[in-house]
């Protein structure tokens, strides 16, 4: 006979077998706090459907705890130049060189990077073949995102979790709520209008260094955040900037532009305010040959020209690609295909709240320099600096950095290493501190070019000196003599004080430049704990290793 709708309706109103819901591990590393954030968002929405989530952050698990688990999302981000984040370096080391049989994990990877890296979510593609080398079944493909990863994690989660198949408990019907919406959270993409209440100049004049000082109000706003934590500044292009890459393009910017995800706006508006104008890398590229098939592109491009590409892309901006391979010019849909969408910035906070409630402030360098004939512009740094005015308004979202934190007790001591706008954090740190009235001793090694001219809020430290809530500062002034004198050196001169600290348990902290001044630190410490602990090499990096264990080496560099 039939089979009338109301057999499936008695059907359902059968109480169903308890059936425990699918067990999902969302395994992440994290540097500052994306693939963190984005293992939260997964497991809420894996909850949603059914599954029975858990979240693990690398530093806290072994390869071998794998062997326990069924099925896996991965969540890892890629750092300069194809590192690991930070606190997930151990784990990572482990799992590449240990060797592993899982038959029954079944895994999907989701990579966070940044296209403007040669070493493109190199993490991501890293767990990816290791796991199947282990055995494990991926069960969808991984995702390599770019800096707007939203999207494209949203789609990867959907795919993911259909593929792990049905959750076996059905989610419990959404109940209709009348309640009024939640106030809309301010994020990446719905931003705050914060006003520029503040800007000084913090160098004298007479250098070459220019450090700005910004003060931002969140009243209203609903943000919050912490020391350590950083916010981020969507900005806009600079017109010279637009107008360079219309004209290398031969376009006018009244042309239209149909931009995915942000809809239809003249050109120049586009440029200015949604693409990326400037990061030039091998993607960009690459999109560039299919669009003008040059011949001297697509050599640069082919295999064996590894240097000779990686040259071309030092100092050279996407406005110098379109003189050199597309001298005729591109069609406005042609230039816009090329384009990322322009990404926001993230910088360290410089402020406690408690210092300055619905305050946010900012420590930031002006990036200017010449390369290839051309004046070029940090994109965030100079729109702050050039573009936006007292009483003007920046779109601003804060975004948190679990990973550089004070420690949970005022009593324990901190160290703080921060030349240049690495101080920025440890002026919120001390400020905290102070607010707090907490006890624990606090050293700051500072380190610029010039004392007269870059001795970053120097009044300020004065200040804290004067009122114990800093202990002690030490500075590196690296131009005013004729050999440079670097915050490592310090760090050497008082070795023994700085190792009696350490065995007294403080907390150790990095922030600023990390392609060399985070390494030579980490070398000077390594340096400290040999000579006066007495230790070999090794014992000395295990120290080290284990300080970070304990989150008490924490570093926040970029
Ligand atoms: P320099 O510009 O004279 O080389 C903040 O930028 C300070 O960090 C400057 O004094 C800068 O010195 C210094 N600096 C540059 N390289 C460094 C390194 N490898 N380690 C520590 N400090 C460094």
């Amino acid at each position: 006979g039939y089979l009338s709708a109301g057999d499936s309706g008695a059907a359902a109103a059968v109480p169903a077998p308890a059936a425990a819901a699918t067990k999902l591990t969302i395994l992440y590393g994290s540097e500052s706090g994306n693939s963190e954030k984005l293992a939260d968002l997964s497991a809420k929405d894996a909850k949603k459907r059914g599954f029975s989530p858990t979240v693990k952050n690398m530093a806290d698990i072994q390869p071998a705890d794998l062997a326990k688990v069924e099925n896996l999302l991965v969540i890892i981000s890629t750092w300069g130049d194809g590192e690991p984040p930070e606190t997930a370096t151990a784990f990572y080391k482990a799992f590449m060189s240990e060797t592993l049989s899982l038959p029954k994990l079944r895994f999907s990877v989701c990579a966070l990077g940044d296209t403007s890296y040669e070493k493109f979510c190199q993490m991501g593609k890293d767990f990816d073949a290791r796991l199947e080398s282990f055995g494990a079944q991926r069960i969808h493909p991984r995702v390599d995102c770019d800096l707007q990863y939203e999207k494209p994690h949203r789609a990867w989660l959907d795919g993911a979790l259909a593929a792990f198949g049905p959750a076996v408990a059905a989610a419990p019907a959404a109940t209709v709520s009348f309640a009024a919406p939640a106030a809309a959270e301010h994020d990446k993409s719905n931003p705050f209008g914060a006003e520029l209440k503040e800007r000084v100049l913090l160098n004298g004049k007479g250098t070459a260094k220019e450090t700005w000082h910004y003060e931002l109000s969140l009243e209203g706003s609903g943000l919050t955040y912490e020391p350590g934590d950083s916010l981020g500044i969507i900005p806009v292009n600079a017109p010279d900037m637009v107008e360079g890459i219309l004209k290398a393009a031969k376009l006018v910017g009244t042309e239209k532009a149909s931009v995915p995800d942000i809809g239809n706006k003249t050109l120049a508006d586009a440029l200015r305010e949604d693409l990326d104008i400037t990061a030039l890398s091998r993607p960009v590229l690459t999109k560039l040959l299919e669009l003008t098939k040059s011949k001297k592109l697509a050599t640069l491009l082919g295999e064996g020209a590894k240097d000779k590409l990686k040259d071309y892309l030092h100092g050279r901006w996407i406005v110098d690609a379109i003189e050199d391979f597309a001298s005729k010019g591109l069609s406005p849909e042609a230039l816009v295909s090329l384009l990322r969408p322009l990404p926001p910035r993230l910088y360290s906070i410089a402020s406690s709240p408690l210092a300055h409630p619905d305050e946010v402030h900012l420590t930031i360098a002006s990036v200017r320099y010449e390369s290839f004939g051309k004046q070029r512009k940090g994109v965030a740094s100079t729109y702050l600096a050039d573009l936006v005015k007292r009483g003007d308004v920046v779109p601003v979202y804060t975004n948190q950095n679990k990973n550089f934190r004070l420690p949970a007790s005022g009593d324990t001591p901190i160290i703080m290493v921060g030349p240049g706008t690495g101080v920025a954090p440890f002026r919120a740190f001390v400020e905290h501190r102070a607010a707090l009235e907490q006890q624990g001793k606090s050293w700051l090694f500072f380190g610029d070019q010039r004392y007269t001219y870059d001795f970053l809020y120097q009044t300020e430290w004065q200040d804290h000196l004067a009122s114990k809530a800093l202990t002690k500062l030490d500075v590196a002034f690296s131009r005013d003599q004729p050999e440079k004198i670097y915050v490592q050196q310090r760090m050497l001169e008082r070795a023994k004080e700085l190792y009696a600290w350490l065995e007294e348990g403080a907390h150790f902290y990095v922030c600023g430049d990390a392609t060399r001044m985070a390494h030579d630190v980490n070398e000077a410490l390594l340096t400290v704990v040999e000579k006066q602990g007495g230790k070999s090499r090794e014992a000395a990096e295990a120290y080290i290793e284990d300080l970070k264990k304990a989150k008490r080496y924490q570093r926040d560099v970029y």
